[in-house]
């Protein structure tokens, strides 16, 4: 299975022409799943609610169609953060997408900061979908601090976790490797690059770095911290099927629930 992330610096509120700097960075390319940043067709730093709105969509709108048509030009499926409209709210979603059109869609379960001005909280739980034989989990962004939400999509069956990220902060990449490693899953964490201060007081700084880890741990690919990339991995999904840590310890059976305390 062939990987990629795309990680770039998108316009912010320009979704055409982000979508056009996607399909031009992915044209000549194939790869069997390609993740893309969180937010990656509006931007990031909404001033309010209202603007958040007007640059929305449903998951079968517009801008899924037109990630459908890049799927198609690269062979791939395509996991792409965007600002999701569904009955009256606003998520900060991603989707799947093959050249067939939208295959499903995760809505952000743990907002960052500003976020909870903007966005509905995500409520459809982690989920796994099929990219060909391959069960593929997706989380987004700050998701990656709460390890519920990997192990959710583990026990779910994911063996790949697609995590479109516009991180700030700087612990997650070294985090990655713990979450892969403590699942047996690998990670492919997109991360947008750039800066945005629309909004008076508060500037971000998106750190780049997009990090594709192996369920040993391992750090496959890692992009820089400024530049506009393709970063593109051959893995073997299988490896993400042994939970055998020892030959004495399964990372999911050995789990205690009884002993632990969740709340
Ligand atoms: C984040 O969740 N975008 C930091």
């Amino acid at each position: 299975m062939k990987i990629a992330m795309l990680q770039f610096d998108p316009s912010f509120g320009e979704t055409n022409k982000n979508l056009d700097r996607i399909q031009e960075a992915l044209t000549g390319r194939s790869a069997d799943l390609v993740v893309l940043p969180e937010l990656c067709t509006t931007g990031y730093q909404f001033i309010d609610r209202a603007e958040a709105a007007s640059l929305a969509e449903p998951a079968d709108g517009k801008s899924a169609g037109r990630l459908a048509e890049i799927a198609g030009c690269c062979q791939a499926h395509l996991v792409a953060g965007f600002a999701e409209k569904s009955g009256g709210k606003i998520f900060n979603s991603a989707i799947l997408v093959s050249s067939q059109g939208t295959v499903g869609v995760y809505r952000k379960v743990h907002l960052f900061s500003e976020e909870k001005n903007l966005f509905a909280p995500g409520d459809l739980g982690f989920r796994v979908f099929p990219v060909g034989n391959v069960p593929v989990g997706i989380m987004i962004c700050f998701d990656w601090i709460f390890p519920e939400s990997a192990r959710s999509l583990s026990t779910a069956g994911a063996w790949v976790i697609a995590h479109p990220a516009n991180l700030v902060l700087p612990f997650c990449q070294s985090a990655m490797v713990t979450r892969a490693l403590e699942n047996r899953v690998f990670t492919v964490t997109c991360n947008r690059t750039g800066q945005e201060n629309r909004v008076e007081g508060i500037s971000y700084r998106f750190t780049g770095s997009s990090r594709m880890v192996a369920p040993d741990g391992t750090v496959l690919a890692q992009g820089a911290a400024g530049d506009t990339e393709v970063i593109s991995v051959e893995i073997d999904p299988d490896l993400a099927g042994n939970k055998q840590i020892t030959k004495n310890n399964h990372i999911l059976e050995d789990r205690r629930p009884d002993q632990y305390r969740l709340s």
